[in-house]
Parts: structure tokens; C-alpha cells; sequence
């Protein structure tokens, strides 16, 4: 299919992490991307030209990934910054609905980023896209704020996609970024016990399911962005460091997490949700990385080529 027959993707927060490895891998498929973000640049759109001129022409899907980084270490976890945690997400995604509410041509689809912290902590329970949820911390509240923003009138005939997202693992930025290079130098291992589980997917398959939920007609609602793996935090790092050829036995202390972070949002490290990704197996994704293994050995290489994933 010829690039103009597929149409244009609208990307909120496309200049992300996961919104570049997105926008790339739409591009290479034959989409044209256009990106809304606080910064200028070539196709990309202000906040205030969206809800100035509406959505570009031709838009067939529009996606929503903008949101303040909750876990950046320089931020203290303040009524101010959780204010802006919350209005990155629920603001940016409301403009996206709106824009797509005043539209004349509607897109086919919209699909919003979640997080699985809308699911409480645990040990016990296994959740599935129609488990009980959101409202019992911050996060969780969040989600659920996050997922009305997301929520368009009934009769706006638009296919609507939620993805409560898990711990998105690649080597270009999130937490891997992060803790690659402890783990190289071989200093790396659990938070805490490490028994706490650890919702997890591979980055490609997080772009793999946001182009599942564009493409695939029969993908509506809630769908856990999680990897077909439970595991827990401590194996997470076993098999991060075996993949590296390094020990990963030195424990991140949970005070020292809480100490860094604030409790409330150290629990996305200390405490995890055990999540099962029922939609995504049902309505026929297939993974490519679906065990830790293989992913680690993945964002473990240490040349690296990220253009090679798509
Ligand atoms: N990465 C994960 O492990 C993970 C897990 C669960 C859920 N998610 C969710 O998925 C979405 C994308 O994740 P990501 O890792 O790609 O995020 P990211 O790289 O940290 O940021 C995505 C984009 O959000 C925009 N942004 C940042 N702060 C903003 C603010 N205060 N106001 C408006 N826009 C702001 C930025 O775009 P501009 O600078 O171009 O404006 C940024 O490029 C986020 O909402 C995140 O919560 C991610």
C-alpha cells in the first residue's frame, strides 16, 4: 500500500522513548508521523496548532504518549510535581480527544498509553484487562483520570484503545538506560528482595501493540501492555546480568529507593503488579519477545543497533 493509502499517524509525546522507536517503525512501514510536541521541528505540531487547526489531513490514527517522566531522580515527588505528572498525561490526552471530537473526517482509531499501576501491588492475584482497579493511590487514580481523558462521546464513531503499559524495557531509554551501566560494571541487582513481580514488556513489543491496536480492527478498550512472562524483579536482574556475562548480586536497598524517589512512587520499584496481557493473545499479537531471556539478550548487546529491531 502506497504511503498517502495509509494515511497519517498523530503522535502525542512522539519525541519519547517510545514514541520515537513508534514513529520510526510507522514510518518504515509506510505512514507518514506527525509528532505534537512543546518543541518545534520539522512535522511536528504545538499543542496550541492541535487545538488551533485540529488534526492534520488525512490522520487515520491518533496516538497519545506524551507525560512528564514520574521517575526522573532530579524531581522530588511534590504536590507540584505530581500536578505536572498528572496535567502531561490527562491534559495532553484530552486535547488529542478533543481535536478528534471536532474533527469533520474522523481518524479510524485512538489510542491512549495507561500504566499498569492502575492494578494494586501484590503477590496473590493475577490481573486481566477487566480486574478491578484505579482507585486506590495516586497512580492508580491517575490511570483512571488518564483513561477517561482517553474516553470519547458514544456516538463519535472512533475505535478507542487503552494500553496499561508495564515496565517498557530497550536499550535507548527508559529503565535500561538507566541501569545498564551498573549492571556492565557488574554492580547491578534486585531492588530490595527482589521478589516483588515486575510488569515488563520489550520496547519492540510495545510498538509492536500500539501498531496492533491501529491495524487490528477487533482491538478495542483496555489492553495490558504487558510481555506473556511473570516474573519478578529479582529475575529480571538474573537475567539481565547473566545476559551482560556480569554477577548482578548487589541489591538496591528498598530504604535507599524510598529515600531517592519518595515511597509513594518507589513502589513502581519496590512493590510490582502481577499482570497477564489476555487482549493482546486473544486478538492475535505475537510477541518477539515474550520470555526475559530473550529480551535481555536483546538490550544486553553491546553493539548496539536499534534501527535493526523493526
Ligand atoms: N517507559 C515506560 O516504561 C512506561 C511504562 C508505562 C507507561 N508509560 C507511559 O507511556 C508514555 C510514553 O512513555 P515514554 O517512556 O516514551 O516517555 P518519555 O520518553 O519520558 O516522554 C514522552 C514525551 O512526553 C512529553 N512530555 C514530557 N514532559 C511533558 C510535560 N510536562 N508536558 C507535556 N509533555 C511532556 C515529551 O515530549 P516533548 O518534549 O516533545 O513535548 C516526551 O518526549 C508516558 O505517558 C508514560 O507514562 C511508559
Amino acid at each position: 500500500m502506497s504511503r498517502t493509502q495509509l494515511g497519517t499517524v498523530l503522535i502525542g509525546g512522539g519525541t519519547g522513548f517510545i514514541g520515537t522507536a513508534l514513529a520510526n517503525s510507522l514510518k518504515r512501514h509506510g505512514y507518514e508521523v506527525v509528532v505534537v510536541s512543546r518543541k518545534p521541528g520539522l512535522y511536528t505540531l504545538s499543542w496550541s496548532d492541535l487545538n488551533k487547526n485540529g488534526l492534520p489531513e488525512s490522520t487515520t490514527a491518533v496516538i497519545s504518549l506524551a507525560g512528564q517522566n514520574v521517575l526522573d531522580p532530579l524531581r522530588r515527588w511534590t504536590e507540584g510535581f505530581k500536578q505536572n505528572v498528572w496535567a502531561s498525561r490527562v491534559n495532553t490526552t484530552r486535547y488529542l480527544a478533543e481535536a478528534i471530537e471536532r474533527a469533520k473526517v474522523k481518524p479510524k482509531v485512538f489510542v491512549s498509553a495507561s500504566g499498569v499501576g492502575y492494578y494494586p501491588t501484590g503477590q496473590e492475584e493475577v490481573f486481566m484487562e477487566d480486574s478491578p482497579g484505579g482507585d486506590f493511590d495516586f497512580l492508580a487514580r491517575l490511570c483512571t483520570d488518564w483513561e477517561a481523558a482517553a474516553t470519547l462521546p458514544d456516538n463519535t464513531d472512533v475505535r478507542t484503545v487503552k494500553i496499561r503499559t508495564g515496565v517498557v524495557l530497550g536499550r535507548p531509554g527508559g529503565m535500561i538506560q538507566q541501569l545498564f551501566f551498573p549492571f556492565f560494571m557488574g554492580v547491578g541487582g534486585p531492588v530490595g528482595s527482589g521478589n516483588q513481580p515486575m510488569p515488563w514488556i520489550h520496547l519492540h513489543d510495545i510498538v509492536g501493540l500500539f501498531t496492533h491496536a491501529i491495524e487490528q480492527e477487533n482491538v478495542t478498550g483496555i489492553v495490558n501492555g504487558v510481555a506473556p512472562q511473570i516474573i519478578t524483579n529479582g529475575e529480571f536482574a538474573k537475567a539481565f546480568g547473566q545476559a551482560l556475562w556480569r554477577p548482578s548480586f548487589v541489591p538496591l536497598p528498598t530504604f535507599a529507593v524510598n529515600l531517592m524517589f519518595g515511597e509513594e512512587r518507589a513502589k513502581i520499584m519496590t512493590e510490582g503488579q502481577k499482570v497477564w496481557p489476555q487482549k493482546a493473545l486473544d486478538t492475535g499479537y505475537t510477541y518477539k519477545y515474550p520470555d526475559i531471556t530473550s529480551a535481555a539478550k536483546e538490550f544486553s548487546k553491546l553493539i548496539y543497533a536499534d534501527d535493526a529491531m523493526y
